[in-house]
């Protein structure tokens, strides 16, 4: 059973597939105008150290559709290591609310917010991990598929914490993963170790995107700088030159390819302006299934018929 859901690597393949499953049972029902209150009278705090549109927005609207509600807390206010111990604000939290999901800098904030308190908490990003887009990512590409074994995903840029996130998914889900960067800014060896025996088969890393592509189903990307590394940008702008989805890369992979984007994405640097608009482009499906797919790991976390929906899902 899911007591958190802080980094995909604390999850098994069981427990990803009911995720999965409830999510699209989830989003099945909603289109059919059917309320789900499994969480009335809980509350979600919600820490942003950084800055959010799809992932404050879609855990709002996924509290206020099951039934409970949700506070968004500033990081700056409340000052997680600095003002007091991470360990306080857990404690101080659980006592107030059912659930905690933060969008932080450091992943041991996540770690130590989970570990001292006594509610679930939800990884809502870290510097190391993204693992709601992950899963909203697998969502889609099943979608899109019909499937997600024997399917090859290539991320296409930095070997960041969204990329770290999908590659666990596809292992996760029975996908292929390739990843296509600078050697710079490539998996580290903690990374390598962290994928055990699937490095090297189900996960490779290979540093030309052009060959990377032949034969994939996904063509992935994210931002050349993500939130806190700005003082990096101008020698990453440089490093990741040759690194962009565009309409050439696409041709070369599968002829139904699909491109994807956890957005906001910075038109012509990481992905074509083309590439973002184009017709095998499901970015907004993405955006979408973010919704559906934290409400699947609010439903296992918070409520407390987790099996029942689990079953209801398998049917
Ligand atoms: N993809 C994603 O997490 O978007 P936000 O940064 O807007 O939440
Ligand atoms: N890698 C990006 C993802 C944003 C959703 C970042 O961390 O800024």
């Amino acid at each position: 059973m899911l007591t958190h859901f802080t980094s995909l690597d604390a999850i098994d393949a069981h427990e990803f597939s009911d995720l999965l499953a409830v999510a699209l049972y989830l989003k099945r029902r909603r289109a059919w105008g059917v309320a789900e209150h499994a969480l009335t009278g809980q509350t979600l705090a919600m820490i942003f150290e950084k800055p959010s549109l799809r992932t404050r927005l879609s855990f709002e609207v996924a509290m206020t559709e099951l039934g409970g509600r949700s506070i968004y807390i500033r990081g700056e206010e409340v000052g997680m290591g600095v003002r007091e111990p991470v360990k306080d604000v857990a404690r101080v939290l659980s006592r107030y609310v059912q659930g905690i999901m933060a969008r932080v800098f450091a992943h041991q904030s996540i770690t130590d917010l989970a570990a001292y308190g006594s509610v679930p908490v939800i990884n809502g990003l870290s510097d190391e991990c993204h693992p709601c887009q992950a899963l909203a990512d697998m969502l889609t590409i099943r979608e899109h598929f019909g499937r997600l074994e024997g399917l090859t995903v290539v991320f296409v840029g930095d070997a960041n914490n969204v990329c770290r996130s999908l590659a666990r998914a596809c292992v996760l889900g029975g996908a292929r993963f390739v990843v296509a960067c600078p050697a710079r800014y490539a998996f580290s060896a903690k990374d390598i170790a962290a994928f055990g025996s699937a490095w090297g088969g189900q996960v490779t890393q290979v540093h030309d995107p052009r060959a990377a592509v032949a034969g994939a189903h996904v063509l992935y990307t994210d931002v050349w700088t993500s939130m806190g590394q700005e003082a990096e940008k101008a020698e990453r702008l440089q490093a990741f030159q040759g690194y962009q989805i565009n309409e050439a890369l696409l041709a070369l992979a599968q002829p139904d390819a699909r491109i994807m984007h956890c957005l906001p994405a910075h038109r012509d640097e990481e992905i074509t302006d083309a590439a973002v608009e184009h017709p095998r482009s499901i970015v907004f499906d993405q955006a979408e299934n973010r919704l559906h797919a934290q409400k699947a790991v609010l439903r296992l976390l918070m409520a407390k018929d987790a099996a029942t929906v689990i079953a209801a899902a398998r049917r």
